[in-house]
Formats: structure tokens, sequence, C-alpha cells
């Protein structure tokens, strides 16, 4: 099963799932290339270290979205690549529907939330000002409701007293490390 990163920034996600492929621990997943909308995004380094093509498409005049036309260029790029499974691993644009219309049912997203509560920005910020007492991970499929997609899979984080906010995002980070990766491989298994 071939997969295609699409990611906005540090790429810990994108490199999770590169580092679990090369120990043989990512199912029948195989990362076939890695597309990102920020021309200084470190995830763009990932391609050299992991021998994987990686590249950055230009984005357009919007901040939250592509524009049709660009969605377009993401879809040329990723049938080039022959994935059968996008994943925006940290990807920071809303989806539209030249690239849902492409790929029905097989682009999935890594949210750091338990969806469906805190959909959208600054969500582990948000469960921690609200004084919740567990956040975590959700990876969901996309569609046109932002972080609104069937749910594959969750990891749930307990937010302790001691906890500050630069703690409790690195333990949701870790567990987006684990359970990304998982779902990929799962997802992979099922594939045919
Ligand atoms: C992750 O927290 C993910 O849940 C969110 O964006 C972040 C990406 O981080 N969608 P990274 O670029 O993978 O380090």
């Amino acid at each position: 099963m071939n997969i295609v990163l699409l990611g906005s920034g540090t790429g810990s996600n994108a490199k999770a799932i590169l580092e679990k492929q090369t120990q043989g621990l990512l199912g029948k997943a195989r990362v076939t290339g890695i597309i990102t909308d920020n021309p200084t995004a470190r995830i763009l380094t990932l391609g050299d270290s992991y021998h994987v093509p990686a590249i950055h498409i230009p984005s357009g005049p919007f901040k939250t979205k592509l524009t049709p036309e660009v969605e377009q260029t993401y879809v040329d790029h990723i049938r080039a690549w022959s994935a059968d499974l996008v994943v925006l691993a940290g990807f920071m644009r809303v989806v539209k529907e030249t690239l849902l219309n492409a790929f029905p049912g097989k682009i999935i997203n890594l949210h750091p939330s338990l969806l469906p509560k805190y959909p959208g920005l600054h969500s582990v910020q948000r469960a921690f000002d609200a004084g919740e007492k567990e956040c975590g991970c959700t990876v969901h499929y996309v569609n046109a409701v932002i972080d609104g997609g069937d749910i594959i899979s969750q990891s749930r984080v307990r937010i302790e007293k001691e906890d500050t906010f630069t703690t409790l995002m690195e333990k949701v980070h870790a567990a987006e490390h684990t359970l990304l990766p998982e779902a990929i491989r799962k997802l992979s298994l099922e594939f045919r």
C-alpha cells in the first residue's frame, strides 16, 4: 500500500512513520512521496534522510486552503507516486473538493484531541485551559467537515496536576508518534 505524506511543519509524525518503515514495522505500507505547502518546512529534509522524494508545491493566495488549481497539482503528484492512501501529518490547509473527490475515502488526518472534542486549531491548549482530566489524539478519515470524518483510532493522554502546557504537548506528540504509524500499519494489512 503506497502512501503519500502531506505536512506543513516539523514533520515529527512523518519521521515516526518513516522510522517504523525502516524498522519493518509499517505492515505493507510504504511511503512513496512527501509534499509540503511550506518551502522552509523541516518535513522536506526527511526526503534525503529516508530516500523518499519530497517536494514543495507553492500554495497560492490563501492562508488556510489551496486553490483548485493547486489542489490539482497535488493530485497529479500523488497519482504519479501511485498513492493508495494520503496521510495528512501536520498539514495546515483545509482539504477541499479537488483532493477529496480525487481520493474518496483515501485521505486520513491526525488531530491532537479526542475528537469530536476540540476540532480545529489549538486543541491541546483549549483542553488544558478547560481543566480537562484527559486529552489525546485521533486518526480519522477526511471529509468536507473540518476534523469531522469517521474516527479510525484514538490514544488517550491523562492530564496530571503537575502538567504544564509544554509537558502536555510533549505527551500528546509522543502518543501521536505511536498512534499514526500503527493506524497506517493496520490499514495496510486490510488493504487489497
Ligand atoms: C501534530 O500535533 C498533529 O496532530 C497536528 O499537527 C502536528 C504536526 O506535528 N495536525 P509534526 O509536524 O508532525 O511534528
